[in-house]
């Protein structure tokens, strides 16, 4: 499917090399140097004038990485030899052109010479011939065919098989497909009917699915510029996973809020949009990420209403008043495999010593926030993996060292069951991996 640079398509995609050179930047970084595509992007994006080449190069990196095996095993087929090390930028160079014909669907012509071009931007003129036949054998024969799960670590692999056989093939190739825009409606503003009016006047089609009140789902991603009064905080995007939890925590009027770790912030602004009469804290150990949840907060009109506060949520006694909270989140920090789709470099860069470190931290988290949490009140665990030791088990052990704590399941709509809580698959839905597991602190 081509890809849209505007929302209109009105303007044709941009045709120079800077962009293509660009993009074969950010993935040798990600691909070869263990860089994040995150940083990676918001670092290089800004150095571009035009918000076609913006558009262009994050959909070229995204892309690639995505079809990362499927490339490789082109290369592989090509070649008569594996490339070198040193060769390594070549290779990102290609995997940006190959993206270029498959999936994004330029104009072929004008792709590859770009690309060529942009190899000698990259001062590899001696291989612009051989960046030429091969994007023009890509283009004649079309990509081959490959495994997607090849691009997965063994060692993700092996867990995935072990549990969930019956649904990994669902998880690696929805992992591998660009993710739908979710949008979440700002209630403050209009309900989500009349917000769908808007976007319908604005020629933007969304679906409005079922069981998730202020959910709109866009048949085809716009940049966020291009949706009606988002500067002005009408909507945010925020995945439809990301908002079983306001559902899910449902703190009552007037109530004790802690989001424990809030950055960048989508679930705190969507617990204020629905009541402005909380009493919300919230907490990130990241200061320039606790900047952004101010930045959202603000977009959104509502940065009065939190009280924000650099912390680690797993030493109370640094940030905490003695004042039971009536509600807390814990969406914690996880191991990101349930959103693959939107960080495709998980894959490149997580360990299983990584997972490991996690969950230990998440039980610290969650064992530290437990006394702060009023007899009555209830504390919502959520993490965006899809690794039982981070979700089901993580939640099992914590039930059985607290005697004061109890699962109550807040049912199918929010995922299938699993141990205490509720998964989501990446896709179920077409949603993100989710996990969410409600608790409550009995007297
Ligand atoms: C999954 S993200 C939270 C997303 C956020 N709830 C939202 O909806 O936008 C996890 C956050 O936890 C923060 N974090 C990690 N360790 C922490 C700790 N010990 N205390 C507080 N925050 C922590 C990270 O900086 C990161 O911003």
């Amino acid at each position: 499917m081509p890809i849209r640079m505007n929302p209109h398509g009105k303007s044709p995609p941009a045709a120079g090399s800077a962009p293509r050179a660009l993009a074969a930047r950010i993935l040798d970084a990600v691909l070869h140097r263990g860089r994040s595509l995150r940083a990676e992007l918001a670092a290089a994006l800004p150095t571009l004038d035009d918000i076609r080449d913006r558009a262009l190069v994050e959909a070229i990196c995204f892309a690639a990485l995505r079809q990362r095996a499927r490339y490789d095993a082109a290369l592989a087929a090509w070649l008569a030899k594996p490339l070198a090390a040193r060769d390594r930028p070549l290779r990102a160079l290609l995997h940006a052109g190959f993206a270029q014909l498959d999936p994004l669907a330029l104009p072929a012509h004008a792709a590859v010479a770009a690309t060529v071009e942009a190899a000698r931007a990259l001062g590899r003129t001696h291989q612009a011939g051989l960046v030429n036949a091969l994007l023009r054998r890509a283009q004649r024969e079309g990509l081959p065919a490959a495994d997607p799960a090849a691009a997965w670590p063994d060692w993700l692999r092996m867990r995935l098989q072990a549990e969930w056989p019956d649904d990994i093939e669902a998880i690696v190739a929805a992992s591998a497909a660009p993710a739908p825009l979710w949008l979440r409606v700002n209630r403050r503003q209009g309900d989500r009917d009349a917000y769908a009016a808007r976007l319908e006047e604005a020629g933007i089609e969304a679906a409005a699915p079922e069981g998730l009140a202020d959910a709109l789902r866009l048949a085809e991603a716009v940049p966020v510029a291009a949706l009606p009064g988002f500067a002005e905080g009408a909507v945010s995007v925020q995945d439809g996973a990301a908002q079983q939890v306001a559902d899910v925590l449902a703190p009552g009027p007037g109530g004790r809020v802690l989001d424990a770790c809030a950055a960048p912030g989508g679930k705190a602004a969507h617990l204020l949009e629905r009541d402005p009469s909380l009493r919300l804290t919230a907490l990130d150990v990241d200061a320039a990420r606790l900047g952004r949840v101010h930045e959202t907060l603000d977009r959104l009109g509502l940065a009065a209403d939190a009280r924000l506060q650099v912390a680690d949520a797993a030493a109370p006694a640094q940030w905490w008043n003695g004042d039971r909270f009536d509600a807390i989140l814990l969406d914690a920090p996880c191991s990101a495999t349930g959103i693959v789709r939107r960080q495709p470099d998980v894959l490149l860069h997580r360990r299983a010593r990584d997972v490991e470190a996690l969950v230990a931290l998440q039980a610290r988290v969650l064992d530290a926030l437990w006394p702060t949490l009023a007899p009555g009140g209830v504390l919502v665990y959520a993490t965006c993996s899809i690794l039982r030791d981070e979700n089901a088990r993580q939640v099992a052990a914590f039930l059985a060292r607290t005697p004061d704590a109890r699962v109550e399941d807040p049912g199918d709509r929010y995922g299938r069951g699993d141990g205490p809580g509720r998964q989501r698959l990446p896709g179920d839905g077409g949603m993100d991996g989710f996990f969410l597991a409600r608790l409550r602190r009995v007297a």
